[in-house]
């Protein structure tokens, strides 16, 4: 398997009024095409840093993180947003739907950015909702869906560019154990179906499960690393 994303000797260092943070000191990982994994640790021991420098959102203080042998590290702002838009998908804990857009505008959007023809877009969206089971709720606007299909159609439209990776921060944290299972549950179709690789940061032991390499942060070190083939 080959390796899509690696980080070698990554920190960041937050300069903040009150004194600088450690956020990440020394993260050397290495992540195969295809895997899925989950990173765990207390809160405030950077989870969701790690997440944003893997995904080009913010600039380490030292080390490099590679994408397959491209280093995000001396990319250019405009080069890491291609990155992100041709390669990644992200989802938030908080859904993060545009209000005034339906379910099929909001899937939809990453798509118009990326200047497909108006019939293609919602085609390929239709075809994104159709794998999280939205296809039902086209037209409906984010205050008119349930948070677990709110979260849905945040994953339809992490996945609707056929990014290489999909990011997660937190993708079940408010939904209730039912729910959250039915959102891994997807997760981890697309991760085997779509061959998508991804990455999701949970407090939750029974979400960490679903990773077949597991990775545990405490004070922005990684402090161990499990992986099963
Ligand atoms: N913009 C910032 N400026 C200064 N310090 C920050 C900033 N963002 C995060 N931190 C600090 O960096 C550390 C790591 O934060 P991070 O958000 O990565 O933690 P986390 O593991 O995601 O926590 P949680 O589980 O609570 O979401 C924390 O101690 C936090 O206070
Ligand atoms: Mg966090």
């Amino acid at each position: 398997m080959r390796t899509i994303i690696s980080t070698d000797k990554l920190s960041k260092i937050y300069q903040h009024r009150d004194g600088i943070v450690n956020a990440l000191q020394d993260i050397s990982l290495s992540i195969n095409q295809g895997d899925f994994v989950t990173i765990t640790g207390p809160s405030g021991s950077g989870k969701s840093t790690l997440l944003m420098a893997l995904c080009g959102l913010i600039k380490p203080s030292g080390g490099t993180i590679c994408f397959f042998d491209k280093d995000l590290t001396r990319a250019s702002d405009q080069e890491l947003s291609r990155f992100r838009q041709d390669h990644v998908g992200f989802i938030m804990q908080n859904f993060s739907l545009i209000p005034y857009m339906t379910a099929l505008q909001n899937t939809m959007f990453p798509l118009i950015l990326n200047g497909y023809e108006k019939q293609d877009q919602i085609n390929r969206a239709i075809s994104a909702l159709k794998v999280v089971g939205l296809n039902n709720r086209l037209n409906h606007f984010p205050r008119e869906l349930s948070a677990g299909q709110q979260q849905r159609v945040a994953i339809a439209r992490a996945m609707v560019n056929k990014p290489s990776l999909i990011f997660a921060d937190e993708p079940t944290g408010n939904l209730d154990p039912a729910l959250a299972f039915d959102i891994l549950n997807i997760l981890k179709s697309i991760n085997q179906v779509e061959a998508i690789t991804i990455i999701i940061v949970t407090h939750s032991m029974d979400a960490a499960e679903y990773g077949n390499v597991k990775i545990r942060l405490n004070d922005g070190t990684v402090v161990n690393i499990e992986s099963v083939l």
